[in-house]
């Protein structure tokens, strides 16, 4: 990547601002998936270990009201931080102000400091999500260097990342934002052949950008989830009361044109009458769905010849599951995707954030792929082959 990355500054003894994406998710201020916290340790560990003064940051949720703020302070994730790093992790509850200020002044070489969710300036006239120029003035401020590794939030452009770098010296990438760069973009940009994408998810309209860039690079892609059914109505096919984006037909009629055969089907579907996993359920062919069924997972049918076409592949992306796999009884078709994954031989595979990634890690499937992005909206927004601002903000080389 022709991008500075943490390696490249010299740290020791300087304060480092690090923009880390913490936002996990959580119940009852338990983290129920530490996936984030786990992938930004590389970076915090080589800051530490090169005798930076660590102030770490990030958001968690979205803070429109003060009543928003309720289970989501980060404090649960500085507690959780210092159990992996082995070390003290100081929490300031506090976005600006003078306890913060002295706080990052007295941090000694080697220690971290957190400070509280970056949205709750976002009360008060959306400061952090409308980058006020300010904030990201004062926040730069705090420090002398800035490391972007929020990959999750690179999509953004905010005061907590671009706000920052233009009012700092020097801003480098962390490790795993480089990593997530050369993950997903190797594998759209210079893959190994055959690239296979598998996308799903429920609504065509949120995977526009995704299936025009990819037609141009992918050597197929293989459809699966709620998207099916828009496609499959604009071929004429009975979907029943499967889910369907009606004011997308002909779009998904253009797209079918302009792949040339580059888009694949399910051949037979998983369908009920009810949106329910207790609900009876068939195997149907895509032309035998009956007007009271819907589709909620891929068949068996599909599942073979999705992994007839992956058998051979060299590159795979994949966005979105092609079930509802929520429901373990429709949860087979991706499930399956995953057991094929894992079995390439000679693959890159590269997992999306948000569902797709969530269905790997949940079904135990997390090592046996090359990369899970930590990123949901801003995989999609790079497999779109858009420009992330919270990328483009890092130094170049
Ligand atoms: C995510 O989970 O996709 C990122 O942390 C960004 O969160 P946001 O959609 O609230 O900006």
């Amino acid at each position: 990547m022709a991008k500075k990355i943490v390696s490249d500054l010299n740290v020791n003894g300087k304060t480092v601002l690090i923009r880390v994406d913490f936002n996990v998710p959580m119940k009852d201020s338990v983290i129920t998936d530490d996936n984030r916290i786990i992938q930004a340790l590389p970076t915090i560990k080589y800051v530490i270990e090169n005798k930076a003064k660590v102030v770490l940051f990030s958001h968690l949720g979205r803070v429109k009201k003060e009543e928003d703020k309720a289970g989501k302070s980060l404090e649960p994730i500085a507690k959780k931080l210092e159990e992996y790093l082995g070390q003290k992790v100081k929490f300031i509850p506090h976005t600006r102000g003078k306890i913060l200020e002295d706080a990052v002044k007295a941090l000694l070489p080697g220690e971290v400091l957190m400070f509280e969710n970056t949205r709750f300036e976002d009360i008060d006239g959306k400061k952090e999500s409308k980058n006020d120029p300010e904030l990201g003035k004062y926040w730069a401020s705090l420090g002398d260097l800035f490391v972007n590794d929020a990959f999750g939030t690179a999509h953004r452009s905010h005061a907590s990342n671009v706000g920052i770098a233009a009012n700092i010296d020097e801003v480098a990438a962390g490790f795993l934002l480089e990593k997530e760069i050369n993950f997903i973009g190797g594998a759209v940009d210079n893959p190994d052949r055959p690239f296979i994408a598998i996308l799903g998810g429920a609504k065509v309209g949120d995977k526009i950008g995704v299936i025009k860039n990819l037609l141009k690079k992918a050597d197929k892609i293989l459809i699966g989830g709620g998207m099916s059914y828009t496609f499959m109505k604009s071929q004429g096919l009975e979907i029943g009361t499967s889910i369907c984006e009606n004011d997308k037909l002909d779009l998904a009629q253009e797209l079918i044109d302009e792949a040339a055969g580059k888009l694949v089907f399910p051949i037979d579907l998983k369908v009920t009458k009810e949106f329910s996993n207790e609900s009876d359920a068939r195997i149907a062919s895509f032309d035998d769905v009956q007007p009271d069924e819907m589709g909620l997972d891929i068949g068996p049918k599909t599942l073979e010849n999705y992994a007839e076409i992956l058998k051979d592949a060299k590159t795979v992306v994949w966005n979105g599951p092609v079930g509802v796999f929520e429901f373990s009884n429709f949860a087979g078709g991706t499930i399956g995707i995953c057991k094929v994954l894992s079995s390439l031989k000679d693959a890159k595979t590269i997992i999306g954030g948000g569902d797709s990634a969530a269905a790997v890690i949940q079904n135990g499937y997390a090592d046996k792929v090359t990369h899970i992005s930590t990123g949901g909206g801003a995989s999609l927004e790079y497999l779109e082959g858009k420009t992330l601002p919270g990328v483009a903000c890092v130094d170049d080389l």
